[in-house]
């Protein structure tokens, strides 16, 4: 017996860090903290928990149930069990949508991963120390005007990816991950202690969470729901190709609240983090996509330790990074391999060259293509909000109506293993509160 419980034990374990691995990334660190100094702070921060707690909980549970049920990759599992359920075969296109987010996603992402690349190495050879807010700004600056410092990181960010996924390693990383993600939870908390002794602590409090919700507008709500889609994995067909490896005895509510309290916790302690140096220094909370990279190098550059503080906590951020990209790669280079003659090599080299090329033109946005606007918005900026604003919502909204409204009871029961009271408040949870959520917030946000 004991053996036994060990065993699911280290099984569900196992998944908890898989999906971790996917889930913590870019999204809790880079994207969470400035979208909140974008947005205002504090109202954006509690409807981004509020989206995490009553729609990407459901959701993700619902992605899970659909890979479970499934057992194939998203496209073809949604077409089977739209069939067993005796719905229309377009139901497929949620999953085809995922697989188009997800290369969108991953084409900047790994532009942003190549940054972290960048500075990581910045703070091997010391570049950051005992430098002011000016020079690290122009060091910033610096490199986001340079297309070929881009370009190389870049590259360099894809080529990892792209050697990981094509070996077919992503197992050992995802152990590693056991190992890497309380490493970079410490690492958090000394910054945030960092913060604490800086004095400006109590403001960055109010800012996160002291809401005025004068600066609350339908673009705020919707860049929320954006953020806790993107930092959770969701709408990407991602989730629902993981639950295909859960095993049946894993009980989906509980896997997903201990998945979402620690991705909540890793962007709530970064927001901590960041924001006394922004106060602290004079620096403007609305900076936009470059806010980690000009305040934290700025602390690690003037604390005690700072050197191997800063590389540790460039060289995790790099990490976590890694494991959700080989996560955006995985869903085209299983579609191509099934579809296609291609071997795996093959078809991850050609997927992996296809978002290299879009990432191209995403870093090129930062300097000689940024007059090029689609919608109003650079490549970059538009690439990021098509996609965690219209496509993973939308994506998400079909997979918890398709959960809700076409599974039979008896599947819902059996995944779920909910007495009779559980199973009506998921109804009411998965039918109405979670899908008018998104509806609404969508509407709102377009209008
Ligand atoms: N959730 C990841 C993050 O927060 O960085 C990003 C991501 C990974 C999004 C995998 C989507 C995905 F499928
Ligand atoms: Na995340």
């Amino acid at each position: 017996m004991a053996k036994l419980a060990h065993a699911q034990w280290s099984s569900r374990m196992g998944f908890v860090l898989a999906a971790a691995g996917s889930a913590v990334g870019l999204g809790n660190i880079w994207r969470f903290s400035y979208m909140t100094g974008e947005s205002g702070g504090a109202a954006f921060v509690l409807v981004y928990l509020a989206c995490v707690a009553l729609v990407g909980l459901p959701i993700l549970v619902a992605e899970w149930m659909i890979g479970r049920r499934g057992q194939k990759n998203p496209i073809n599992t949604m077409a089977d069990l739209a069939k067993q359920n005796g719905k229309s075969p377009a139901w497929a296109l949620i999953g085809a949508s995922g697989v188009l987010a997800a290369f969108l996603i991953l084409s900047f992402y790994s532009v942003i991963g190549g940054w972290s690349l960048n500075y990581t190495l910045g703070s091997v050879i010391g570049t950051f120390n005992g430098q002011d807010a000016d020079s690290i700004a122009d060091l910033f600056g610096g490199m986001l005007a340079s297309p070929s410092t881009l370009l190389l990181w870049h590259s360099a960010f894809m080529l990892l990816v792209v050697g990981i996924v094509a070996r077919g390693v992503t197992k050992g990383l995802e152990s590693a991950a056991r190992l890497m993600m309380p490493a970079l939870i410490v690492l958090m908390l000394i910054l945030v202690g960092y913060g604490v002794a800086s004095g400006y602590f109590g403001e960055t409090l109010a800012f996160m969470f002291r809401p005025d919700w004068s600066a609350l507008t339908g673009g705020v709500v919707l860049a929320a729901m954006g953020q806790a889609f993107f930092t959770l994995s969701l709408g990407m067909g991602i989730m629902m190709a993981y639950g295909s490896y859960l095993g049946e005895d894993v009980n989906l509510i509980s896997t997903a609240r201990t998945v979402i309290i620690l991705d909540t916790a890793i962007a709530l302690l970064a927001g901590l983090a960041i924001f006394p140096i922004v106060f602290a220094n004079g620096l403007g909370a609305g900076e936009g996509p470059g806010l980690i990279f000009v305040t934290l190098p700025l602390a690690f550059g003037n604390m005690a330790g700072g050197t191997i503080l800063g590389l540790m906590f460039f060289l995790l951020l790099t990490f976590a990074a890694l494991t959700s990209a080989i996560s955006l790669l995985e869903p085209a280079v299983e579609m191509l391999e099934e579809r296609t003659s291609l071997s795996r090599v093959m078809a991850t080299l050609v997927s992996g060259i296809a978002v290299w090329l879009l990432g191209v033109a995403a870093l090129l946005s930062f300097n000689v293509w940024s007059d090029v606007l689609l919608f109003g918005l650079n490549i970059f900026d538009f690439l990021d909000t098509f996609t965690s604003k219209v496509l993973l919502p939308l994506t998400g909204l079909g997979a918890i109506v398709f959960v809700a409204w076409c599974f039979k009871r008896e599947s819902v029961e059996a995944e779920l293993g909910l007495s009779a009271t559980g199973i009506s408040v998921w109804n009411i949870i998965a039918r109405y509160v979670a899908p008018a959520g998104v509806v609404i917030v969508f509407v709102t946000g377009l209008i």
